[in-house]
């Protein structure tokens, strides 16, 4: 199987998605891209795979929206980003890329399309969108070392 989709019913599986997915990756951390929607539940899978990573209540994890960074300690420096409101390219150039993207963090980027020039930097995507009855469809993706995609083992 090269395919890992979920159907999440509510908010606490979406959290849980984001804790099993977290234990893949626990050791070596990676660069993560969470696309979808607004509202569609990019922060719950966040929250989930902070919380598993950091032992950090669910609670206790607000989403960057304004601050656009929020940062953890865990044995892995983690990095919760999100860039909806950067639209200064600028302002985006000025951040400290190196450091969150750096091997042997985990990086979790909400609207990276904003600033495509990380892109190439993704290890994994997380898809979410919305069906008609409101549930939300969750794949996880992983990135080829060619940058094709391709779908996690
Ligand atoms: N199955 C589900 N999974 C996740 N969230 C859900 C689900 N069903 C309903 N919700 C609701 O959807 C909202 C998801 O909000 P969340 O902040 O995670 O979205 P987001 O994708 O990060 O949005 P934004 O683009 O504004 O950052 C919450 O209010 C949550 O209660
Ligand atoms: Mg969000």
């Amino acid at each position: 199987m090269y395919m890992q989709e979920y159907v999440s019913k509510n908010l606490e599986e979406t959290i849980e998605l984001g804790r099993q997915f977290a234990l893949q990756i626990k050791k070596e951390g990676a660069n993560v891209a969470l696309k979808g929607n607004l509202g569609v539940g990019k922060t719950a899978f966040c929250k989930g795979v902070i919380s598993q990573f950091t032992n950090i209540s669910v609670d206790e994890i607000t989403s960057p929206t304004f601050t656009l960074v929020e940062e953890y300690g865990s044995k892995l420096p983690v990095y919760h980003i999100d860039l909806y409101r950067i639209h200064d390219l600028q302002e985006a150039e000025d951040f400290p890329w190196e450091d969150y993207l750096a091997k042997g963090t985990l990086c979790l980027i909400e609207w990276v399309e904003n600033f495509p020039t990380l892109e190439k930097f993704i290890d994994y995507y997380i898809y979410i969108e919305k069906n008609i009855t409101n549930e939300r469809l969750i794949s996880l993706v992983k990135k080829d070392n060619d940058g094709r995609q391709k779908l996690i083992t």
